[in-house]
């Protein structure tokens, strides 16, 4: 019960409350000065990573896509609480990462694209943003923001053919019909979309992704079986592979800068 909660039992209520937002994002209680300019400059980021970062992204989306309303969103990739859970122990690059390695992760797989460096005004804020965030959240004990939206599978395969028909009905009208997305709609597979590295790239986290988020304009109207069958059939395309042996570099800087 722990993994469905209050949405189980309210499928049959469009606006689900896991779909509420976690935070309000107040630009006007950001502190004053720099600091606050620098939150606001990762918000921004967030929001708009392909026109302020055209250089750094690949794929056809901002961070939002997947973070939805900036991170501010319970069950939709919410950086509330995030700051306080790094450095953490990370099972894909077997070691201790620090936050801006969370965030080079997300623009090498999510966004298909190359981290920028970790002393540039980007990364720090980014990182600023979302220590703002998750001002309040004492280290060491919040839980990574995918294990919010988790749910128990459903058990067998997804039922592809039953997830197409879904498709076509409550997803394409946004996403396309084939899947590439456009605008304010970011791409679910193909050359644009993230690559085959990326969280959303796994059954289990897109499942509950779709269950708690989509159809953006019904979240909550999917049953867990539902969200299962549209994300296989999601996940059965082509999309770009992750570049393992691709070289990341980042700009030398003068002693004088630190
Ligand atoms: C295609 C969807 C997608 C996009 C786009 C995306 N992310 Fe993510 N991100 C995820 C998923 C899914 C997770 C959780 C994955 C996991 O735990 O394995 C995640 C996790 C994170 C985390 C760790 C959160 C936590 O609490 O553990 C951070 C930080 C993050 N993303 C930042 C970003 C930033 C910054 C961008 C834009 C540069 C971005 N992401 C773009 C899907 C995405
Ligand atoms: C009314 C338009 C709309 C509909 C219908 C819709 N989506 Fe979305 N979808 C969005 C928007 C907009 C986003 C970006 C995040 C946000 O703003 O909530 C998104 C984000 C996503 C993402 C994460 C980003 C990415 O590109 O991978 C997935 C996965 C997704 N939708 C799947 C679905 C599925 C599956 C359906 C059908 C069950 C669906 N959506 C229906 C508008 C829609």
């Amino acid at each position: 019960m722990r993994v469905l909660g209050a949405c189980a039992l309210a499928l049959a209520v469009a606006a689900c409350a896991h779909a509420a937002p976690q935070v309000a994002y107040d630009s006007a209680a950001l502190p004053h000065g720099a600091l606050g300019a620098e939150i606001a400059y990762g918000r921004e980021i967030v929001m708009q990573t392909r026109r302020v970062l055209p250089g750094d992204v690949r794929a056809n989306m901002d961070c939002a896509a997947c973070h939805v309303d900036g991170g501010t969103r319970a069950r939709g990739g919410s950086f509330v609480g995030t700051f306080a859970t790094f450095p953490q122990w990370n099972k894909r690059a077997r070691r201790v990462i620090a936050l801006q390695d969370r965030l080079a992760e997300c623009f090498l797989y999510s966004m298909n694209g190359r981290p920028p460096a970790y002393a540039s005004r980007e990364m720090i804020a980014l990182v600023a943003y979302i220590a703002w965030l998750s001002r309040g959240t004492p280290t060491g004990r919040a839980e990574a923001s995918s294990q919010r939206f988790a749910i128990a599978l459903p058990s067998g395969s997804p039922d592809r053919a039953r997830g197409s028909a879904l498709y076509a009905q409550r997803c394409a009208a946004c996403h396309g019909a084939g899947g590439a997305g456009g605008g304010a709609f970011p791409p679910l597979w193909g050359a644009t979309s993230f690559n085959g590295g990326a969280g959303m790239a796994r059954i289990d986290l897109m499942t509950g992704f779709v269950y708690y988020n989509m159809p953006k304009n019904a979240p909550g109207t999917l049953s867990p079986q539902e969200a299962y069958d549209v994300a296989g059939f999601v996940l059965s395309h082509e999309r770009p592979a992750f570049r393992r042996n691709a070289m990341v570099s980042f700009p030398a800087l003068p002693a004088r800068y630190f």
